[in-house]
């Protein structure tokens, strides 16, 4: 399918950007980032947003890691306080690929952003899970240290190739400190199970690996155990 390669070649061209220039985003990339997260917010009940022209949420001077400069447009990932962690990771990167199909930028943020300045409705029920800091970069990223490939899967000679395709989208996948926290299993068949390991935002991870493994592997080749 067209749509799907072009998200694979979003997963091999997209780093993290925490550097934006002054252009401001293009109507029609707007118009179908809008349209993207109303399916999702449609299909999930989330309310997901994309915030527009409101640097606030990025002023605060944080000791974290990571350091942010002129990003005024974000996504901003509303969902239930409990139990949404692994689906907002899944959907969330979808939204991370379909901005790099059109020549933007983005970096996930789960700590270095101000809170209370986050430009949109939130639930008695919900809470802000994350942001994805979206832009034009000032430059394209640089690729991220990976784990090796037998430290995150059960993958050997014997493996399928679709298993180990999709291992290899999974380790480009973003994830909270580069921590890689995750494991790949190939059960027989096309049986494949995924588990986050611990670490802080590892089910959010979990959920963003798993979109990068579908996409590198092939829907049509195996199923989730
Ligand atoms: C769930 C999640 C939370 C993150 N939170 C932050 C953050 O608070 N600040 C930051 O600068 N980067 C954050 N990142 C970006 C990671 O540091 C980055 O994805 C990782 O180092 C891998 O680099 P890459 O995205 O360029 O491949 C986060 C990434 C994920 C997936």
């Amino acid at each position: 399918m067209e749509i799907d390669r072009k998200l694979k070649a979003a997963i091999a061209a997209r780093h993290s950007v925490r550097a934006f220039s002054d252009r401001p985003i293009e109507p029609a990339q707007i118009e179908e980032l809008r349209r993207k997260i109303d399916s999702i917010n449609a299909q999930t009940g989330f309310h997901f947003a994309l915030c527009l022209d409101e640097p606030e949420a990025f002023c605060a001077n944080k000791p974290h890691y990571g350091a942010f400069s002129n990003c005024r447009n974000y996504f901003a990932l509303v969902a239930p306080k409990r139990g949404a962690g692994e689906r907002v990771g899944y959907y969330g990167e979808m939204l991370v690929l379909l901005a790099q199909t059109l020549g933007l930028n983005t970096c996930w943020v789960a700590l270095t952003y101000e809170k209370a300045k986050v430009a949109c409705p939130v639930l008695e029920n919900e809470k802000v899970h994350d942001l994805i800091a979206l832009g034009y970069g000032t430059t394209q990223g640089v690729q991220h240290k990976s784990r090796d490939i037998k430290h995150v899967s059960n993958v050997t000679e014997t493996s399928p190739d679709w298993f180990r395709a999709g291992v290899q989208a999974a380790l480009d996948a973003p994830t909270a400190i580069n921590q890689q926290r995750f494991y790949l299993e190939w059960l027989g068949d096309n049986r494949v199970r995924a588990k986050a390991l611990l670490g802080p935002c590892s089910k959010t991870d979990l959920g963003i690996v798993k979109l990068h493994f579908e996409l590198g592997a092939g829907r049509e080749n195996f199923t989730w155990a």
